[in-house]
């Protein structure tokens, strides 16, 4: 019986979808448990590239179980759409796919109503991903959301009222839209959902875990976009944390075994809010283009800087996360120098610690470290790692105060090297 819990310690697109295919192997069972369409997951294996939205990254990997679990919110339209593409690519999940009648139902009125809000915010907007997922969790926190479950008894009715509600918010918003096109994607989606295994996953999960099967746990967003820990406003919301674990599965808290926090060797934002090391310069365009950072749905240009240890620290503390797992180093692979944030100046004090309130003055202080420049994209094993890698590891090791287990040094799930060195 075991359950481990991959998620991302940043703002999100760490490279969860590519490490949670190569764990996939090693476990029973991979279940998302937060979140929904507003992640995109991408893989890569043979030469195919996929980007999963609201489906488990384990959907690969055999005939593994996949759960969507409590905590997710779910568009219909848009899930079609994605398990549809991924059949269509010889890729059948009908049988392997089970989606929890707990989990939130994300109405083509939430997803106006995102739209609504966030121009009625104007230049304070969050920049969200349009799509839907603050609406759904407020519906579901104020005890007016739909659930997957109600699509099996008096849906018309319920879906009615809910709809009605949306209007009067939009009405009094003085917010226009056209509903139709979305409207009727959506009830395609929702015939589309009765085909598959709707469960009561909490049930599920447990008495899996009895018969002594292993869950993965899929994060999605990452931990400075947490609602209660991120850098809120902006963050999105739901619990991105390991203890979304728990509540987005049913899962106590004493089933959770390791906890591998995932990070970027710089960092990325999309959206607007607080980056303290985001780079203005020619260095954050570099990274941007060498590291393809621009958002695997929207498309949007991900802003891009230096690692930041502090918010990393704070990460690791709030998740309890027991192994580190390294990507796109490569893309600093030419890089002369690289630097790392080690603590913030705020008001003329450094302090080495997450703040309260990281929205205004706070400057980084960096240290700068000597770049590998080599190649890393073709390595296979730790043994093959460039000296100046290896200090520049044991540099954030020593930082962090957790050992790195896993260096992904390209988008491919063969680019994928462990450490086996005591650490
Ligand atoms: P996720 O949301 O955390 O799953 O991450 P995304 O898929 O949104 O963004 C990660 C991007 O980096 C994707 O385009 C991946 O294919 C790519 N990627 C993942 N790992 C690596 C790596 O080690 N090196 C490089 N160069 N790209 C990577
Ligand atoms: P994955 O799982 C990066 C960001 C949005 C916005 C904020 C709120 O691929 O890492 P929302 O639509 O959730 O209300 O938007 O959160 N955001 C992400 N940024 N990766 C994601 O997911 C994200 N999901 C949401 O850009 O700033
Ligand atoms: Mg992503």
């Amino acid at each position: 019986m075991k359950v481990d819990v991959l998620l991302g310690l940043q703002w999100g697109d760490e490279g969860k979808g590519k490490v949670v295919d190569v764990l996939t192997p090693r476990y029973d069972v991979v279940a998302r448990f937060q979140g929904g369409p507003n992640a995109g997951h991408t893989l890569e294996f043979e030469g195919q590239k996929y980007v999963l939205r609201s489906i488990p990254s384990g959907i690969f990997q055999g005939d593994k179980v996949n759960i969507i679990g409590n905590g997710v919110v779910l568009d219909p339209s848009l899930f079609k759409a994605e398990a549809e593409a991924l059949e269509a690519s010889g890729h059948p999940l009908k049988e392997r796919l089970h989606i929890s009648k707990k989990a939130h139902l994300i109405l083509p009125t939430h997803r106006i109503l995102d739209a609504a809000y966030e121009a009625a915010k104007g230049a304070s907007k969050v920049g969200t991903t349009g799509k839907g997922i603050g609406p759904t969790y407020t519906d579901k926190v104020s005890r007016n959301g739909l659930r997957v479950g109600d699509i099996l008894n008096n849906f018309e009715a319920k879906y009615a009222a809910a709809k009605a509600r949306h209007e009067q918010i939009l009405k009094s918003l003085n917010y226009e839209y056209d509903i139709t096109e979305l409207e009727k994607q959506w009830m395609e989606g929702i015939e589309y959902l009765r085909q598959f295994n709707l469960v009561d996953s909490e049930h599920e999960i447990n008495n899996l875990l009895k018969e002594g099967k292993s869950v993965l746990c899929e994060g999605a967003q990452g931990t400075m976009l947490d609602v209660d820990f991120g850098s809120y406003p902006f963050v999105t919301s739901s619990n991105t944390i390991c203890a979304g674990a728990c509540t987005g599965l049913g899962l106590g808290p004493n089933k959770i075994g390791e906890v591998y926090g995932i990070m970027k060797a710089y960092c990325t934002r999309v959206g607007s809010g607080p980056f303290p090391t985001e780079l203005f310069d020619e260095t954050g365009k570099t990274i941007r283009d060498l590291g393809h950072e621009y958002g695997a749905v929207t498309g949007r240009e991900r802003r891009c800087g230096w690692i930041d240890l502090v918010a990393l620290r704070y990460s690791i503390m709030v998740n309890g996360v027991t192994q580190l797992i390294l990507m796109k180093s490569d893309v600093l692979d030419g890089f002369d120098t690289i630097k790392a944030c080690v603590a913030y100046k705020v008001n003329g004090e450094e302090i080495d610690y997450f703040p309260y309130d990281i929205n205004e003055g706070v400057e980084p202080v960096y240290v700068e470290l000597p770049g590998w420049k080599t190649d890393m994209t073709k390595m296979t094993s730790e043994d093959e790692f460039p000296e100046e890698f290896n200090a520049y590891i044991s540099f954030l090791e020593e930082q962090l105060g957790t050992p790195i287990k896993i260096v992904s040094v390209g988008p491919d799930r063969a680019q994928t090297i462990e450490r086996y060195t005591e650490q």
